[in-house]
């Protein structure tokens, strides 16, 4: 593993990683049993969830204590639709581990006050002390959560129309219908109000947008490289996302 001055963890391969960041969180929720958890969906974090679920079938970590709040959900889909984020963390995590799904939140588009759903959340968030270890991926074009190119850095939980390349990145996961274009996301100004980031990027088609986001200060066109102003970010990669050679 290399450590550079940015704090970014390379590993050789995938599996490596994903049991890095499951061990950070684990550490963190033993470290803090009533942590604040800010989680994240997407398929780099599905090796994650599967290690953290090893984990507590092994009684190595308990969530009865967590809280959590995910970054982001598709607005217009309802919860129980394989494809929304609720089903998608249930059936990765919640289903599996001892966690209050009570105290699991995402954000939530209502139809009939649509402005006043980011408000919501963001209080919520507030009130249960803020978050204090957020994971985060990292889409091609630089997005975290649902916070696409052109989002600005105060920018707080809010309904957001999802770019082209979303749509076509996430397809994958919709089989019966097109991805939903419009969600709502915790802002740029959200995740940076976390108290501690770990970021996950695994494969090439992450190696240009890592390397946007970790130099040259805040570019508006990369929302991630707004955390080079957050002073506790870990960047959990492998080779190819951090754009190293293979190791022979
Ligand atoms: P992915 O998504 O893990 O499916 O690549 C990451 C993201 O879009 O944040």
């Amino acid at each position: 593993m290399l450590v550079s001055s940015v704090q970014k963890l390379i590993f050789s391969t995938t599996d490596a990683v994903a049991q890095a960041v499951a061990d950070r969180i684990a550490e963190v929720i033993r470290s803090k049993p009533a942590v604040v958890l800010g989680l994240a969906t997407g398929g780099t974090m599905e090796p994650v969830y599967a290690r953290l679920v090893a984990a507590f079938q092994k009684g190595e970590v308990s969530f009865a204590g967590v809280t959590s709040f995910n970054l982001d959900e598709y607005a217009g889909l309802s919860a129980s639709h394989p494809g929304s984020y609720r089903s998608t963390m249930n059936r990765l995590l919640f289903d599996h581990v001892d966690i209050d799904k009570e105290r699991t939140f995402l954000p939530e588009a209502s139809p009939g006050a649509p402005d006043k759903a980011g408000e919501h959340y963001e209080r919520m968030i507030a009130e249960a002390g803020g978050i204090d270890l957020l994971l985060l991926g990292i889409g091609r074009n630089g997005h975290i959560g649902f916070n696409e190119p052109g989002s600005v850095e105060d920018s707080r939980t809010r309904l957001v129309e999802l770019h082209q390349d979303t749509l076509e990145a996430n397809a994958r996961f919709f089989s019966d219908q097109p991805v939903p274009a419009t969600a709502i996301t915790m802002g740029i100004g959200t995740i940076l109000s976390a108290k501690q980031i770990a970021l996950m990027a695994t494969g090439a088609s992450k190696q240009d947008a890592i390397r946007r986001a970790t130099g040259g200060g805040f570019q508006i066109d990369c929302p991630a490289s707004a955390l080079q102003k957050h002073g506790d970010v870990r960047w959990f990669l492998d080779t190819a996302a951090a754009g190293l050679p293979m190791a022979a």
